[in-house]
């Protein structure tokens, strides 16, 4: 029987999970370098959990710093199945405000200063990003969320800007118009290699602020975002540990969307 191994990138304000059984961590190298800290590994039921804190442990990386390659390279390794993002995220509609959660389900990728793909040198693959998000591990992460009191908005759109500044008036405005959801800086390039390495990827945004575009609203600080963190932080450590509970004593099949074998049809080097 296939057994759930999750992968948590701990974003901003999640820098450990509750819980853990048989609790080790583990420095690791991959060919892409060291993942941002010590890999965390632990047990919830029959459900093994690896834990990454995206930006080191004391949030020592900024957003470009991170080393998303072997961030992913190193959960892969680690012989996880399904990866879930935790990633703060301003706003950028009415309807979402700080302290709700948005199982985000696509992006826009405005990042430019980042290593974005496994390939290249001499091996080249195109894999499908237009369903950037596992649907089954996506509606799950919701539904956790949903069930420790989180409010969570199912799909949206998230562009990732490089940071680290917050953004202009005018761009969040841009943002806006192009139907944007929330913003944040770091859930790309990482669904990116996450879909590269054959690993089914959800994300779950929690909304610290509303960025600059409202008027009534003061523009985002690092206090702003702090805030909203330090009060709903728990939660999505509740939600992980709701998600393990849940997936505890049940068999993984493939995510239904080929996630699993996704580099069947993307290779396009011919062979050797
Ligand atoms: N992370 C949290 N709030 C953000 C914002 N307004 N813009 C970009 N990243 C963020």
């Amino acid at each position: 029987m296939s057994k759930w191994t999750l992968g948590i990138i701990g974003g901003s304000g999640l820098y450990e999970i509750d819980g853990l059984e048989d609790r080790r961590e583990e420095t690791v190298e991959t060919p892409w370098g060291a993942p941002s800290d010590a890999l965390v590994h632990g047990r919830i039921g029959d459900v093994k959990l690896v834990f990454l804190p995206r930006h080191g442990r004391g949030h020592r990386l900024s957003p470009s710093e991170v080393p998303y390659q072997a961030n992913i390279a190193a959960l892969k390794m680690a012989g996880v199945t399904d990866v879930l993002a935790i990633s703060a995220c301003g706003s950028l509609q009415e309807a979402y405000a700080p302290g709700d959660f948005l199982a985000a389900d696509q992006f826009i990728d405005r990042t430019f200063a980042r290593a974005k793909t496994f390939f290249g040198e001499g091996m080249v693959a195109h894999v499908s990003m237009a369903h950037p998000v596992c649907s089954r591990f996506s509606a799950m992460a919701a539904d956790v969320a949903e069930a420790v009191g989180a409010r969570v908005h199912r799909g949206g759109t998230y562009i990732a800007m490089e940071g680290p500044q917050f953004s202009s008036l005018a761009e969040s405005k841009l943002y806006r118009q192009w139907g944007c959801d929330v913003i944040g800086m770091t859930a790309m390039p990482e669904a990116k290699l996450a879909r590269e390495a054959e690993l089914p990827y959800a994300v779950l945004g929690m909304v610290t602020d509303y960025d600059c575009w409202r008027e009534e609203e003061e523009a985002v600080t690092v206090t702003n975002v702090l805030e909203v963190m330090a009060r709903n932080s728990a939660l999505g450590r509740k939600a992980v540990v709701k998600l393990a509970e849940n997936l505890s004593g049940t068999e993984r099949t493939p995510s239904p969307d080929g996630i699993d074998t996704c580099l069947d049809y993307a290779l396009i080097t011919a062979e050797a």
